[in-house]
Formats: structure tokens, sequence, C-alpha cells
């Protein structure tokens, strides 16, 4: 193996570290306590395990954590006025709704009613305009989390070429705003992208989150590229076991990148941290005081 290994867990530890020395001035300052609601609807296992990772992390840096676990038959309106009462509460100052929704609510629907400035996921459309027209917004944080890394690792990214592979609302398209604000020169790529090896083979940095188990082997990656794997996919390790893997070949790719994240410990502990960094950010805006540097773009 030639890579380093660009430890997401470690990264995610310091940014919580961080964000709970925040959390505790404001406290002390301003007798401010910065809240995450976070709304599931159903019974998804994946997402029950999420949510309780989220409120118990949460806790865990020094702000109030708010569940709201609803069944899996809640209707529109009852889920609309939820939104609206936490949209009202002062002690929220970030809501997340977990997706995926049952198939019978609009999502798209559902965001849009959360105020933007609350919208810690950065998935309402306002935050989505701010973020493609470089004003401030709330940054989905997936992508935050890998452009955080990114930063950490090279300094300045700009002139470097870089491929995200993906075009989710979630994680591919904010990806490459993000990646275009800090003067890369990106492509968007996608499962229908024409000789996607050979654009993979161009880019310094590249993105993969597509969603499918080690579809980026390492004779697509240029020497010496830097890559982020935003996969986490569940596959058959034999004798009635899974692991996880992510959407590139890690033991190819390792050989032949300069850096790379790992699968689990890279991308995913990020996700989270950032989370609670816009938690903290939201709250700061929220009560018009100056935001702390270094967790949010
Ligand atoms: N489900 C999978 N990822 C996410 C995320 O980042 N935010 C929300 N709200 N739901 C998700």
């Amino acid at each position: 193996m030639t890579a380093s290994i660009i430890d997401g867990k470690a990264f995610a530890a310091a940014l919580r570290g961080q964000v709970a020395g925040h959390v505790a001035a404001l406290t002390a300052a301003h007798g401010i306590v910065p809240g995450l609601a976070v709304v599931l609807v159903g019974d998804d296992p994946a997402s029950h395990v999420y949510v309780r990772s989220k409120g118990k992390m949460t806790v865990e840096v020094g702000m109030r954590s708010f569940e709201h676990r609803l069944p899996v038959d809640t209707d529109e309106a009852t889920l609309l006025a939820l939104i609206h009462q936490l949209n009202n509460d002062a002690q929220v100052h970030g809501i997340l709704v977990q997706l995926p929704l049952p198939d019978h609510l609009n999502a798209d629907l559902v965001i849009n009613a959360i105020d933007p400035a609350k919208d810690v996921d950065g998935f309402h459309i306002s935050n989505v305009g701010l973020l493609a027209t470089g004003q401030k917004a709330m940054v989905p944080c997936t992508p935050l989390g890998c452009l955080l890394m990114l930063r950490a690792h090279h300094g300045s990214l700009a002139g470097m070429e870089a491929v995200v592979i993906g075009r989710s609302n979630i994680v591919g398209k904010p990806m490459a705003q993000l990646l275009l604000g800090d003067s890369c020169t990106v492509t968007l790529a996608h499962s229908r992208t024409r000789n996607l090896a050979e654009v993979v083979r161009r880019a310094d940095i590249v993105v993969a989150a597509v969603g499918r188990a080690q579809m980026v082997p390492g004779d697509w990656i240029k020497p010496g590229a830097t890559v982020i794997d935003v996969g986490i996919n569940r596959v058959d390790a034999g004798e009635g076991k899974t692991r996880l893997v992510g959407d590139v070949d890690f033991d190819s790719a390792s050989g032949v990148a300069g850096a790379i994240t790992p699968v689990p410990g890279g991308v995913g502990p990020m996700t989270i941290a950032c989370l609670l960094a816009n938690t903290v950010t939201a709250c700061c805006r929220a009560n018009a005081l100056p935001e702390p540097e270094g967790l949010t773009v």
C-alpha cells in the first residue's frame, strides 16, 4: 500500500471536541444551550440506529437532543404540524428529518417546511440556492465533512481536478458545488457517464458517492490522487457474515492513490460531527453571535 490513510474517525473526534468547546462557551457566556431535534417516521432499522447515535453524540457535546419517533402511517398534516411546532420552538436550533421517509409522504414538501435557518441538513431549497450562488448557507453534512478533510489534507484545493461520482441531492450535487467554491475544476459524473474510467483517471481528487460496492477499481485512479469514499455498502463476507465496503475497491486503490479514506472509519463519522457543527452554527446565527471558525465553509 502506498496511500496514506485519511482517518475520518480521528477527524470527527477532533471536530466534536471543537463543537463541545463552543457549546460550553455559549452556555457559560450567554446561558444558551444549542438544541437539535431529529424526526424519524417509520421502522427502518438502519434509520433507528443512526438516530440513536445522533442523539447520543448530541448530548455528549453538551447540546439538547429532542427525538420524535412517529409511526409509519403518520399522515402529512401531522408531520407538518410537528415541523411547524419545532420551527417555533426557541430551544430548537436545528431540525433534521431522517430520510428516507415512507412512500406516502412527500419528502420535498416536508423538507421545505423546515425553517431554512434550522435546516441543519442543508436540504431546503433556500439553502441549496444559497450554496449554489456562493452565499452563506447551511451545508449538507456529508459533503461538508469531505471538504473539511480535503482542506486539512491539502490546504488549498485551487486548480485541482476533482471528479465526483454520483449526482444525488444529499452528496453528489452539493459536493460538486463545494469543490467549485474552493476553485477546483469539477466534473460531476454518474451512472450514465461515458468512459467513466478515463474521466476518473484525470482526477487529482475523486469523491465516490454512487452506492455501488467497490465499483471504482485501483486502475481508474491517477497515481497520487486523493480518494474520498462516501459509500457504505454491506456485502457478503462468507460463512453467513457480512462486512462494510465502500464504493471504491480499497485494496487496489490504496496501492495507487496518494491518500484514501477507509470504510468504515472515513467519511461516515464526519457526517454526524458536521451535523453537530451545523447545529452550533445555526444557534450562533439565530442569536446574532459570531460564528466559530472552522465548523463550516
Ligand atoms: N439519510 C441518510 N443520510 C441522511 C442525511 O444526511 N440526512 C438525513 N436527514 N437523512 C439521511
